[in-house]
């Protein structure tokens, strides 16, 4: 699950004099005509639909100054705007003009409104498509606002991430430099070691203090739990009480949903492993993940502790919640690191049976999982099936390159060492200076590109001005 964005309004207002987070980033909202079908002149026709953009125009020398172009991933590009603080910090000392697009089948952006989501219309929400009206964008940006001359930087994060790096693989006359930030590019494409995510989640939690208890906390907890499973309806009684489910669990093939939502909860805590309180699906604190294992190993016995544990990430510290419904609060489909829910959800189902090869299952040997496998095999038989689709595990390698990027220049790959999804994006640098790889070493999930608050740790501070520092070589 790439799509998960934590806000941390409360500690941007105390920093207002950083002119970091002026309390809410100013922008308008545009539309622009975008092209249906860039590659298949019979389709579509010229046929158009709208683009949402979202500009942020004042601290931008007219003409001049650079344009810094989110390349907007999978959900409304609103929410990657509020969580990209890094680019407007920056704004003001390079004068530049701020976009962030968003792209095609999320947010507002459908290209044929309600019916999006039927197989027949996915066919047209692919990656190439979305790099090319990011391109289409920026030429269309850079004639209207009349400066043919403009320096163009992209930014991006996670998938985000991938699409910046890319945009500039595949349009270097139109994209300058480009910032990828948590973009796992060799994973996606069917490159290195599929089990790494779940690895990277269970290290997470087994780092710290109380890391080592409460990794064997869990596991023990996930033995409970199959075994409570074993024992009928009485066993699965004790199961429902302790995770205070809405609807008891009638049956023992329900436990796999269960052991799911638990996983998902602990992954997207590693992900949002911030050093402060952030706010997504209620109010997670500051480095949710030894919070989580607090309350894991302080409870009364393991199975207690890991429906405490996995209950902060969905109910959060305040949270409101009477019970978990775990069928809405966690739905299956083609990412094991999860979808998210509504129409974002079905799209980025579509792109993980299609181009994005995502992490397998997991296998209790090298996590610290339940055995929930979810080969390639199986990924096929699933896309088959709800979309009849049949996805292409390594065609980002053959379009995007693999892990031959060495042709490219001017992208920093930044990553997290706290991320789970590190090891699937580039740690080495193919060309320094050029191509650079650059560790955050107390980073999650892109916290580079987060706006600047005082809890950052020193690691960060330093990534941003490593960021700046290329950028501005890239434009001069
Ligand atoms: C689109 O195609 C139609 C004919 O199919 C033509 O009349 C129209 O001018 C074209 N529009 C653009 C913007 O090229
Ligand atoms: C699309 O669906 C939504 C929710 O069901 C509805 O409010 C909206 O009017 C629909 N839009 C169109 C263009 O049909
Ligand atoms: C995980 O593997 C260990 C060692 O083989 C085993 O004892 C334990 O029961 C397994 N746990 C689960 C939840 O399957
Ligand atoms: C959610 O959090 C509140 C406040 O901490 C707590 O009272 C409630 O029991 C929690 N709900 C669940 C389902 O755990």
């Amino acid at each position: 699950m790439f799509r998960l964005f934590a806000v941390s309004l409360l500690a941007c207002l105390l920093i207002s004099l950083l002119s970091s987070c002026t309390a809410v980033y100013p922008y308008k909202t545009q539309y622009f005509d975008q092209i249906i079908d860039h590659f298949n002149f019979a389709s579509h026709g010229n046929n158009t639909f709208k683009q949402r953009y979202l500009v942020s125009d004042q601290h931008w020398s007219i003409g001049k100054g650079p344009i810094f172009f989110y390349t907007g991933n999978e959900g409304p590009i609103t929410s990657f705007l509020e969580n990209t603080g890094l680019m407007f910090d920056i704004a003001p000392e390079f004068r530049a003009l701020l976009v962030f697009a968003e792209h095609r089948f999320y947010g507002e952006t459908l290209p044929f409104g309600n019916d999006s989501f039927i197989p027949e219309n996915l066919g047209l929400l692919t990656i190439e498509q979305a790099l090319a009206d990011y391109a289409e964008l920026i030429l269309f940006l850079k004639q209207e606002l009349k400066c043919p001359e403009c320096k163009v930087v992209t930014f991006g994060g996670s998938y985000g991430g991938m699409l910046s790096a890319y945009m500039r693989f595949k349009y270097p006359n139109t994209v300058d430099g480009a910032i990828a930030s948590s973009a796992p590019i060799y994973s996606v494409a069917g490159q290195g070691s599929q089990s790494y995510f779940f690895e990277d989640v269970t290290k997470s939690f087994g780092s710290g203090t109380t890391g080592k208890a409460c990794v064997s906390t869990i596991r023990q907890a996930f033995i409970t739990l199959n075994e409570l499973a074993d024992q009928g309806i009485k066993g699965l009684n004790e199961v429902s009480s302790a995770f205070k489910l809405c609807k008891p669990l009638q049956d023992k093939t329900q436990i796999a949903h269960l052991q799911g939502w638990v996983r998902n909860a602990f992954t997207s805590m590693a992900m949002v492993n911030y050093p402060y309180p952030a706010s997504f699906m209620g109010q997670l604190p500051a480095w949710p993940v030894s919070a989580s294992c607090d309350l894991i190993t302080s409870a009364k016995d393991p199975l207690k502790g890991l429906a405490a544990g996995a209950g902060l990430f969905y109910n959060g510290t305040k949270g409101s919640l009477k019970c978990m419904d775990v069928d809405s609060q966690y739905v299956e489909c083609t990412d094991p690191t999860g979808c998210g829910l509504g129409n974002s959800a079905k799209a980025w189902d579509w792109q993980g049976c299609t181009e994005v090869t995502l992490p397998g299952g997991t296998n209790n040997v090298t996590d610290m999982f339940p055995v929930l496998p979810f080969t390639l095999e199986m990924r096929e038989t699933y896309c088959k099936a709800k979309w009849n689709v049949v996805p292409k595990p390594t065609w980002l390698n053959v379009i995007m390159w693999g892990e031959d990027i060495k042709s490219a220049s001017n992208i920093v790959f930044c990553n997290g060492a706290l991320d789970p999804w590190r090891d699937g994006g580039v740690l080495r640098s193919p060309k320094r200076g050029s191509l650079d790889a650059y560790l955050i070493a107390d980073g999650a999930h892109h916290l580079d590109l987060r706006g600047a608050n005082p809890a950052d740790p020193e690691s960060v501070k330093l990534a941003r001005q490593f960021e700046k520092d290329r950028i501005t070589a890239w434009i001069k």
